[in-house]
């Protein structure tokens, strides 16, 4: 989605805001653009499409200046084009905006600002903010802005420049991340820390309703009324090459790579074998509150409510609590049954989601107590939710999720055990459940050294135009996971069906085009998933199996094989989630796709 990076100090910005916006190339975009303060107002350069075509826009013509702020824009309002992208001037040519978000009253304030005088270049709701800042401006900048943003409706993170007002950033947020980094005798603002770790650790992470000015040498953080907010300074401990691709050709199959690390990373400290329970500092619950809980709302998008499906069958299983799976998106705009007996559990890779954040926002409003399960620290639901479970599984930046899924599966797994071991589950089944967590790394490691057998099934499969993905208990979800993992980045049809209601419409579709993927591992239900695999196959469907040993049931019944190990039921999603990327990632880079940044997606979908 969109991003923002902005620097004031001595050096010439162009280089740093081209470089911190190749950084937040993975979020996903559709034009960028850069402005930069010159002597006689503010320079513009933008392009549709790649920052490579900005990067040779900037070639052809110049340009140069030691304030400036950039953009990659994910289009809402305005096709992707040069005119659309940002950054947006006002009239005079004097004021540059980039914004992140959407505002929502764009098409009254633009009535009215067209009525006044003002002239409009561009489609985006964007331009308005520019030229309400003018008609605001009276000399100061931050006291312009101000004025304009209380006119606004809707989200926004902003960076603003003006050659009235030079050498001077101010930057304001409102549902759409925002952070300063700390510079010697420089600042910088960007919207995603990777467009400026290459140049300090020293972040402020801004909140909803905060305005910030930067000068080289100072910063300002004050709220809509002008009053000074204190801030805590961060400092950032993730490398720049853990954002990179360490030798991989996709930033998707590193991070496919990188699981039993971060499956072990999710796990470490927390724990505890012997007793067969885990350690959670962060929950912020009380004994007392875990045992009265009668009711949890998981709520989460896309692959995060994937995993959701998967936490709602253990913490039932086990805890004996009763669990709803919602999706964030549904849950804000209907009536729940939320009230102070209810946790709502909000997964989210990136903490940024907009409809999680509204989801976990409305259950506060109704009482309930929240608890983030999120990867990026610092981010926006990871600092509002009551209490939280990092997952710990470093940058991710392939859109499609992978290793924020293992590692949601191990949290959840973590929460379980916490939950259970206070109710009805024994020290034994505690323990076994611990013992069985802490082999995944390794077993994880296993299914890696085997990718080249799953390569040799996506060869045979790359040119499918349908997919099926069946599973049951829990690998229905899995299935799905399957089902969207393929979808997403090799754009071809895919669907995740629990393996018996495939009887009930999907088997009309099983011929012998038809590829189906059964997660079939040795659990309580393989018997019944065999039955469903000989109904395909009396159909002429081609079967590949993800199972965990030697079947003699299967025989003759299935095309392709795909070994993992063995583990207990509630895990297996764990090591059946791993052929199922690599099979969607060989897929999709055998049709020469563009794995990391698949077609109309986003890694963080900040609008709703
Ligand atoms: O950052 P989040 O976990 O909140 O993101 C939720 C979804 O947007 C995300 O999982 C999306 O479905 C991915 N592209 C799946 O690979």
């Amino acid at each position: 989605m969109c991003g923002i990076v902005g620097y004031v100090g001595p050096r010439i910005a162009t280089p740093m805001l081209i470089e911190g916006l190749k950084r937040m190339e993975y979020r996903g975009y559709d034009s960028a653009g850069v402005a930069l303060l010159g002597d006689d107002g503010v320079d513009l350069r933008r392009a549709k499409g790649k920052i490579a075509a900005l990067e040779s826009t900037v070639a052809t013509r110049p340009i140069e200046g030691t304030t400036g702020i950039g953009h990659t824009r994910w289009a809402t309002h305005g096709a992707p084009s040069e005119k659309n992208a940002h950054p947006q001037r006002d009239c005079t040519g004097t004021i540059a905006v980039v914004h992140n978000g959407i505002i929502e009253n764009y098409t009254v304030l633009r009535k009215r600002l067209i009525e006044a005088g003002h002239v409009f270049k561009s489609d985006t709701d964007t331009e308005v903010l520019a030229h309400l800042i003018e008609a605001a401006f009276k000399g100061n900048l931050e006291e312009a802005v101000t004025e304009a943003l209380n006119l606004v409706e809707g989200t926004y993170g902003i960076a603003v420049i003006s050659s009235q007002d030079p050498d001077k950033i101010v930057a304001a947020r409102k549902g759409s991340p925002l952070l300063i980094g700390l510079g010697d005798g420089e600042n910088y603002v960007a919207s995603d820390v990777a467009a400026i770790l290459q140049h300090t650790r020293q972040v402020v992470y801004l909140d909803d309703g905060e305005m910030a000015v930067l000068t080289p040498t100072t910063y300002r953080v004050f709220d809509l009324e002008a009053n000074d907010v204190p801030k805590n300074v961060n400092r950032i401990d993730w490398d720049l090459e853990q954002i990179e691709k360490g030798g991989f050709e996709h930033f998707m199959l590193k991070e496919i790579f990188e699981q039993p690390q971060t499956i072990e990373n999710t796990m470490r400290g927390r724990l505890v074998t012997e007793e067969g329970f885990s350690k959670l500092g962060g929950l912020n619950l009380t004994k007392q509150e875990m045992l009265d809980l009668e009711h949890i709302i998981i709520t989460a998008c896309g692959t995060s409510w994937h995993s959701a499906l998967i936490g709602k069958l253990m913490i039932e299983d086990l805890a004996r609590i009763r669990v709803d799976v919602e999706y964030a998106s549904e849950f804000r705009y209907r009536n729940p049954i939320v009230d102070d007996k209810s946790l709502c559990v909000v997964i989210s890779q990136s903490g940024e989601t907009a409809d999680t954040l509204a989801a976990m926002r409305e259950a506060k409003r109704r009482g309930a107590k929240t608890l983030g399960l999120v990867n990026v620290v610092g981010s926006t639901i990871a600092r509002e939710d009551d209490g939280g479970i990092y997952l710990h599984a470093g940058p991710e930046i392939g859109v499609a999720s992978t290793k924020a899924f293992t590692s949601q599966v191990i949290a959840l797994t973590l929460l379980t055990l916490k939950l259970a071991r206070l109710r009805a589950l024994s020290v034994e089944k505690g323990r076994a459940i611990a013992q069985a967590m802490e082999a995944l790394p390794a077993q994880v490691q296993q299914i890696l050294e085997n990718a080249a057998a799953v390569e040799a099934i996506a060869d045979r499969f790359r040119d499918a135009t349908n997919f099926l993905y069946l599973g049951r208990g829990y690998n229905f979800p899995v299935a799905l996971e399957g089902a969207l993992k393929l979808k997403e980045i090799s754009y071809i049809h895919a669907e995740g069906y629990p393996a018996a209601e495939m009887k009930h419409g999907p088997i009309a579709l099983i011929d012998e085009n038809m590829p189906v993927v059964f997660i079939a591992p040795h659990d309580s239900v393989f018997e019944k998933v065999v039955s469903n695999i000989s109904e395909v196959k009396a159909r002429g469907g081609r079967v590949i199996v993800i199972t965990s040993r030697e079947e003699p049931s299967l025989a003759g019944k299935i095309d392709f094989e795909i070994r993992i190990p063995e583990t207990i039921d509630m895990l297996y999603p764990v090591l059946a989630v791993v052929p199922l990327q690599l099979l969607a990632y060989y897929i999709a880079a055998k049709r020469g796709l563009n794995v990391d940044q698949p077609r109309n997606l986003a890694k963080s979908v900040t609008v709703e």
